[in-house]
């Protein structure tokens, strides 16, 4: 064989051999994502598809080789059965390579045991229970936990002067481990605990519960409502209810505030306080660069909030991790690539606990101030390096 035919057919070998390997997959990594696409939750889905579109917006969709894809899923709400279906049907059928998103809890917990039996990393973009990194080795999260978030609140409020509390939050996981994790800091702070009260998942009447908190008449009352619709309700009750005239106080975690509807929600959120990990108003140049990467993957219609954030720092982890595992997407390699490791979010610097798989971050307590035209949650104290209480 002449020396140009040799290059010839080697040239068609390994032509030959990369269609193939495109053909097989081999040079593409799949993201299942499963999220909350439609019904009362939709933002949910929304927000952390944007955060994950942001970062590949600023870093393109090639890592290690390979190129990343995103199969997209919609639970349709709070509805565990057809997540796990979803997940298994990614799985077996879209042959995906890691398990993405879940913003509500229920939908995470349901997921966990296909994650295991399937060996595939699973990565929390939301859901907060503090449990639901024990339910699969597989999980890492890079959100947040309730007690992490509640827990700088109560030693918040027990300094500045607050006394005697009432508690309010949605009766499921994230719900009772925020109730949990608020009654035991404030207690030991020199706090007392007046009253709670669990409110329904899904479409709440806030009414009688606010006009409860108002008869017993606490200094404040805490309250934690998946982030959304909930909140504008329930800020609406606590106008109409004339609890701020009443004097009672509303500290909370940072999900009534959540920047996707903090305008909607308008003037009589002004002043209020309450503790979380991501704020719009963050100053840092990574937050600015993730804005405008939001903006320009997504349109402006909508503020990004912490789901997104978490969307976006999930994309960031998963990536790191595959050029640490050179594109490998073997689930033990990828957690083993995940644990420990340090990122700059635009929230501030974040870490995954080699231990729990869940995240250490700093907790920030925020005022919400009309600035920069229009209302944001504007951070004045922090609480650093704050890993889940919940673990402890
Ligand atoms: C959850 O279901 O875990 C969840 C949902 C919304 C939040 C926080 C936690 O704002």
């Amino acid at each position: 064989m002449s020396s140009l035919r040799f290059v010839q057919v080697a040239l068609m070998g390994a032509t030959w051999l990369a269609v193939s390997g495109a053909a097989l997959g081999q040079g593409v990594v799949k993201l299942g994502m499963i999220g909350e696409f439609s019904g009362p939750f939709a933002q949910y889905g929304q927000q952390i598809l944007g955060g994950m579109k942001a970062y590949m917006k600023q870093h393109g969709d090639m890592v290690a080789g390979k190129k990343i894809e995103i199969v997209q899923k919609d639970t349709t709400g709070p509805s565990p059965d057809v997540a796990k279906r979803l997940a298994q049907e990614l799985i077996t059928r879209d042959n995906v390579d890691i398990l993405v998103g879940f913003g509500l809890t229920p939908n995470a917990l349901a997921v966990a045991p296909v994650a295991t039996e399937g060996k595939k990393l699973m990565v929390i973009m939301n859901a907060a229970t503090s449990i639901i990194t024990t339910k699969s080795p597989y999980i890492v999260r890079v959100s947040m936990t309730l007690p992490q978030v509640t827990q700088p609140m109560a030693e918040w409020a027990a300094k500045n002067a607050i006394k005697k509390v009432y508690t309010v939050v949605a009766d499921y996981g994230p719900g009772l481990d925020a109730e949990k994790a608020f009654s035991e800091a404030f207690k030991a702070a020199g706090g007392e605990i007046v009253g709670s009260i669990h409110t329904p998942l899904q479409n709440p009447d806030f009414g009688p519960f606010i006009q409860r908190v108002k008869d017993a008449k606490p200094e404040a009352v805490f309250l934690f409502l998946p982030a959304g619709e909930q909140g504008i309700a329930f800020m609406k009750g606590y106008e109409e209810r004339g609890l701020k005239q009443a004097g009672i106080k509303l500290i909370a975690t940072g999900d009534i505030t959540d920047d996707g509807v903090l305008e909607a929600m308008g003037d009589p959120t002004l002043g209020l306080i309450t503790s979380f990990h991501y704020s719009a108003a963050h100053n840092s140049p990574e937050n600015t660069a993730f804005k405008k990467a939001y903006s320009e993957a997504n349109g402006d219609k909508l503020r990004p909030n912490f789901m997104a954030a978490a969307g976006y720092d999930g994309m960031a982890a998963i990536y790191e991790a595959l050029k640490k595992t050179n594109g490998s997407t073997d689930a033990d390699k990828l957690v083993a690539a995940l644990k420990g490791m340090k990122l700059t979010s635009p929230r501030g610097p974040i870490m995954i606990d080699p231990e729990t798989r869940d995240i250490v971050q700093t907790v920030y307590i925020r005022k919400v101030e009309k600035t920069g035209g229009g209302l944001y949650n504007v951070e004045f104290d922090k609480f650093p390096d704050q890993k889940d209480p919940g673990k402890k």
